[in-house]
């Protein structure tokens, strides 16, 4: 059976659709050794190529020692995981029991219609992709629908076409100063409680979150807007859409994470105290857009 977790790969572009072995390898020389690293080799294979390939996991097989069935029981177990090229747009729908009550399956068939395939297929324009999934975590908001890792709460028949009009133009494009979901936090290190705010680097007008990031073999500086519900950050390197970062304070150099995982990836989260009390929690993964703010 496969886990339910949602996707994670919220950038994902239209899928490559040749494997390139020296990539393969590359990845494979990153996580050499680490014999718990399968999940995070196949994580990194599928930001480069949008899914799976099996030529891919063969070379992982080959070059791990791992028997093949080995590989492709990880790969068939975690949902977040596909083995055929996915759309541009990543649509998963929830049809879990909550949902369904509340007329999940009367979206799930709008999208259906409207979009021309069914669950588990991509348009033939390669834009979309429809999956379902058996609950996303927010059951009191159903029905559920998350495009591109952006969460839609009681979804309605009527209200799907605009989801896809919106998802084609891009989420990403918030108004700062006009969207009431969003406003300026300030954080401090759940650790030390030293500030994490650079008054020195704007993004979105306000001063920045700054914070060290490793991942892979690379370290350096993260900035992250200050604005609670815009996703501008700015980054010394590039990081690979999907691959998983480590957050560390620039001031105590203790890693910043949370026990619970990402309800969307299963990544870890993030926290960060928020002044004046509460939490932020942030998920690790690069491109998915999941967040949480609790203020005491
Ligand atoms: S049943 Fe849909 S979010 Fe839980």
């Amino acid at each position: 059976m496969k886990q339910d977790t949602a996707i994670s790969n919220k950038d994902n572009t239209c899928a490559k659709e040749e494997v390139d072995l020296k990539d393969v390898l590359g990845i494979l020389e990153k996580h050499n050794g680490d014999k718990g690293g399968l999940i995070a080799i196949l994580e990194e294979i599928q930001a480069e190529y949008g899914y799976l390939p099996e030529g891919a996991l063969r070379i992982v097989s080959d070059k791990t020692g791992r028997p093949l069935v080995d590989v492709y029981s990880v790969a068939t177990f975690y949902r977040s995981f596909s083995l055929k090229p996915r759309g541009k747009h990543l649509i998963c729908a929830c049809l879990g029991t909550a949902c369904h009550v509340r007329g999940a399956p009367r979206v799930v068939e709008e999208l259906k219609q409207q979009l021309g395939i069914k669950a588990g297929q991509t348009t033939p324009d390669k834009q979309f992709t429809l999956e379902t999934v058996n609950c996303l975590g927010a059951c009191a908001l159903g029905p559920v629908v998350v495009i591109d890792g952006h969460y839609f709460s009681k979804v309605r028949k009527s209200r799907v076409g605009q989801l896809l009009d919106d998802a084609l133009n891009g989420f990403g494009k918030i108004e700062i100063g006009k969207d009431k979901r969003i406003f300026p936090i300030d954080v401090t290190c759940p650790h030390c409680n030293r500030s994490l705010m650079d008054e020195t680097f704007a993004i979105d007008g306000y001063p920045s979150i700054r914070v060290t990031i490793s991942s892979g073999h690379k370290e350096g500086w993260l900035r992250l807007s200050s604005l609670y519900g815009s996703y501008n950050t700015s980054t010394e390197f590039e990081i690979p859409s999907g691959a998983i970062v480590s957050f560390i304070c620039p001031h105590c150099c203790r890693e910043l994470h949370s026990t619970s995982g990402c309800s969307v990836c299963e990544a870890p989260m993030v926290p960060m105290l928020v002044d004046g009390g509460g939490i932020v929690q942030i998920c690790s993964r690069h491109g998915c857009k999941n967040h949480m703010l609790d203020l005491a």
